[in-house]
């Protein structure tokens, strides 16, 4: 497909997943925190499980938590919320294919990592996230989820084998992205196979006016818990693509681990923030806990390989960025998949070079995410002389 037609795609479709992303999650909290901030209604009633006053855009909201009495009329309509779920995970699925399948090897595959085809690169990152999804249902209907923290251990347990396995086929963010949609997968199937048919029992027992099949709430109850816990975790992952130091790290899947045991701990501290009054100091711990583990782990040593190797010429610095970036990183680029310079980098003139080094060191030297999928070959040597040219100074000899 002609690139600019798929940029556009991306454009829509991206934005489209963002909105609804906002909406689902954005609702989900908001009824975790209601939940939470229930209190008893003035007049006892077996049915209720507590009221709230929300003040909002100009008035009072008087909302209350509640099951219907046997005999009382279904109300005519009730708001269900399940479709910004379903379009978050359509459009999601959709950018992986238009970005990531259709984007062709460069973004699946790594030669440096595994040289694998781009097609086998697409059956393992979908036979991943199918794969998951049916682990995750089989562990979490069979006996073991009468054991919880065991079940749990487990879960964790083969999320990092799918980590670690991940990062040694695809590229660093392609990983990271198979880790995300699939986690965001296993979100959906909660909401479609186990949190739905919950809510779908509730409305025919009310409507039959007999009580509700206790099984259907406690499965969803589960569900929706570890939903709770896997959105700070995914909310990383989407945004990891602008931070290549993690998915581009050498130790890239124990980042993502520490990353998203952090995150979901923080998510804890605010789950238990109301009846816990050292949630803050809580969260703030792990914050900082995890930072300090990932500043550790991304340090550098140092790299200024400049001072050790004789003086660089500008022309072999130069030379190197023309072989290697320009194909993309030019005002006409040459590249078919990318018609127009990524991120608004041009590598042509000395002045563009000069002014983007620090870049250019960062993603061509330290973390190795460029030349995109290192679609132009560059070699561990030109790595090193364009690092040298850079700790040099980055002279153009004007
Ligand atoms: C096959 C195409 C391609 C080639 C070749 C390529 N890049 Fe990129 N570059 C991209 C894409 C796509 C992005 C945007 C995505 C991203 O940032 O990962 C990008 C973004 C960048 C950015 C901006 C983002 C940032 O982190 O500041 C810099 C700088 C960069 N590339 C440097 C280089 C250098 C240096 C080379 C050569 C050693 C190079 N690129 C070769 C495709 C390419």
């Amino acid at each position: 497909m002609e690139a600019t037609i798929r940029e556009l795609l991306d454009l829509v479709v991206r934005w489209v997943h963002i909105i609804a992303g906002i909406m689902w999650i954005g609702n989900s909290l908001l009824f975790n925190w209601l939940d939470r901030n229930l209190y008893p209604a003035e007049t006892p009633d077996e049915h209720s499980f507590g009221k709230i006053w929300l003040l909002h855009s100009g008035a009072f909201y008087e909302v209350e938590k509640k099951l219907l009495p046997p005999g009382m009329r279904y109300p005519d309509k009730v708001h269900w919320f399940m479709f910004q779920n379903l379009t978050t995970w359509l459009s999601g699925v959709a950018l992986l294919v238009i970005v990531y399948y259709m984007g062709g090897a460069a973004y699946m595959v790594d030669p440096n990592i595994a040289a694998i085809s781009h097609a086998t690169a697409v059956a393992v990152g979908v036979g991943s996230l199918v794969g998951a999804w049916l682990l995750y249902e089989a562990l979490w209907r069979s006996p073991l989820r009468r054991n919880p923290p065991l079940a749990f251990a487990i879960s964790l347990a083969l999320l990092l084998a799918m980590s670690i396995g991940l990062t040694q086929v695809l590229s660093g963010r392609a990983a990271y992205i198979h880790i995300g949609a699939l986690l965001g997968t296993l979100m959906t199937g909660n909401v479609w196979f186990v949190i739905m048919p919950s809510q779908r029992e509730l409305v025919a027992a009310t409507r039959a006016g007999r009580a509700q099949d206790p099984a259907f709430s406690i499965r969803a109850k589960e569900r929706s818990l570890h939903n709770n816990y896997i959105t700070f975790p995914v909310l990383f992952i989407m945004i990891s693509n602008h931070f290549p130091s993690t998915y581009g790290h050498q130790l890239n899947w124990l980042l993502l681990a520490v990353l998203m045991v952090g995150s979901a701990a923080v998510r804890h501290f605010m789950n238990i923030r109301f009846h816990y009054r050292g949630w803050l100091r809580g969260a703030a711990a792990v914050s900082l806990l995890t930072l300090a583990v990932v500043a550790v782990l991304t340090a550098r040593t140092s790299t200024n390989a400049g001072a050790s190797v004789p003086p660089v010429a500008f022309a072999d610095a130069q030379a190197i960025i023309s072989q290697r970036c320009v194909a993309c990183h030019s005002a006409a680029p040459t590249d078919k998949q990318f018609p127009v310079a990524p991120g608004g980098v041009i590598l042509e003139t000395p002045e563009q070079i000069q002014r983007f080094a620090g870049r250019i060191k960062e993603r061509a030297v330290i973390t190795r995410t460029m030349p995109f999928g290192n679609q132009t070959g560059m070699t561990e040597a030109e790595r090193a002389l364009l690092g040298a040219w850079i700790d040099q100074g980055a002279d153009i000899g004007r």
